[in-house]
């Protein structure tokens, strides 16, 4: 439900488990140790990444799928609870992945399930396994530079009062050592004052500014969307659209040859916001399509774990011929 059910060991365990996925994600094997589950795959709001990574994780561990998409396809639009729903649906699955666009949604629907629920992001509040896909992400990227994310320098750039991928992620990094953190957005925009107070008992150096300047001397830079759906007035998500731009003159001007570019995607495409260009769609730095890959690995590690299969993967697996 929240990055805050997680310590090291257990980020270590999940991500090493991720790594024993990588034959079965990439269709070399295929394993059935997940027959005969079924995951209830409930998004109640937008997602492309999130949702068919949950759905094709299960199906490459051998289980079913059973999607319910948009709030208006269900009985939340007649009124139903979350706990009724919840009670209802638990029991024609053995886990429940789950996104809701209001805060604690998530975890509310959980206390009416009878079997493990996954948080696949909760309004502005938290997006965990995000955050553990992203966290994978940069620890393998670093590895390629020789670095850890101990001492790290990470630069977060755009809405980081809604953005709830860099909350959990945030909140992640706690659990390391000596992160420098830079925080790049307007102060309306901010990360808020609980998490960066975490960051700083955390014993790490965090920044905070409004706007690139200089070399930012970061090891990782991770742009964000401004969540325009969580602003109250549209008009007011309009004028920070297009103060975050990165393109690759931006990335030459401020960041070191081999910065590592993230973002958790969707990107802002349209020319009036453009937070991540296509003009660096060929930069090796870019990981962001390895960020959502990444997801898959990771999004079996949960399911595996939290079934109590992890073990036992490679013991019904198959060579895949085709
Ligand atoms: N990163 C992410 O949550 O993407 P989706 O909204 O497409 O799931």
């Amino acid at each position: 439900l929240s990055v805050d059910q997680f310590n090291r060991d257990a980020i270590e365990h999940i991500f090493r488990i991720a790594d024993l996925m990588e034959p079965y994600a990439h269709r070399r094997k295929r394993t059935r140790v997940l027959d005969g589950a079924i995951l209830g795959n409930l998004f109640f709001e937008p997602s492309t990444r999130t949702r068919v990574s949950f759905g094709t994780a299960f199906n490459l561990l051998g289980g079913e799928v059973r999607e319910t998409t948009g709030m208006e396809s269900s009985a939340l639009a007649k009124g139903e609870s979350l706990y009724d729903t919840a009670r209802v649906l638990s029991s024609y699955s053995d886990v429940i992945a789950m996104r809701h666009p209001k805060s604690g949604a998530v975890a509310e629907f959980a206390e009416g399930s009878r079997v493990p629920v996954i948080n696949g992001g909760d309004g502005a509040n938290e997006h965990p396994t995000q955050a553990l896909l992203d966290l994978y992400t940069i620890e393998k990227e670093l590895a390629h530079h020789g670095s850890t994310i101990d001492g790290m320098h990470l630069c977060i750039v755009g809405d980081l009062k809604y953005g709830r991928t860099v909350h959990s992620l945030s909140k992640l990094l706690c659990m390391f050592k000596q992160v420098n953190i830079t925080l790049v957005s307007p102060p309306e925009l901010g990360m808020p004052t609980s998490i960066v107070d975490l960051l700083e008992s955390a014993g790490h150096k965090v920044t905070q500014v409004s706007e690139l300047s200089g070399s930012m001397d970061a090891d990782i830079v991770y742009q964000t969307r401004i969540q325009q759906e969580r602003f109250t007035n549209l008009d007011e998500a309009e004028q920070y659209r297009g103060r975050f731009r990165l393109n690759s003159e931006i990335y030459t001007k401020h960041y070191k040859p081999n910065t590592v570019i993230m973002h958790p995607l969707p990107r802002d495409s349209r020319a009036e916001a453009n937070e991540l260009d296509n003009d660096l769609n060929q930069n090796p730095n870019l990981a962001i399509f390895r960020q959502a890959d990444n997801g898959v690995l990771i999004r079996m590690a949960l399911f595996a774990a939290t079934l109590g299969v992890e073990h036992l993967v490679s013991r019904y697996d198959t060579d895949v011929i085709w």
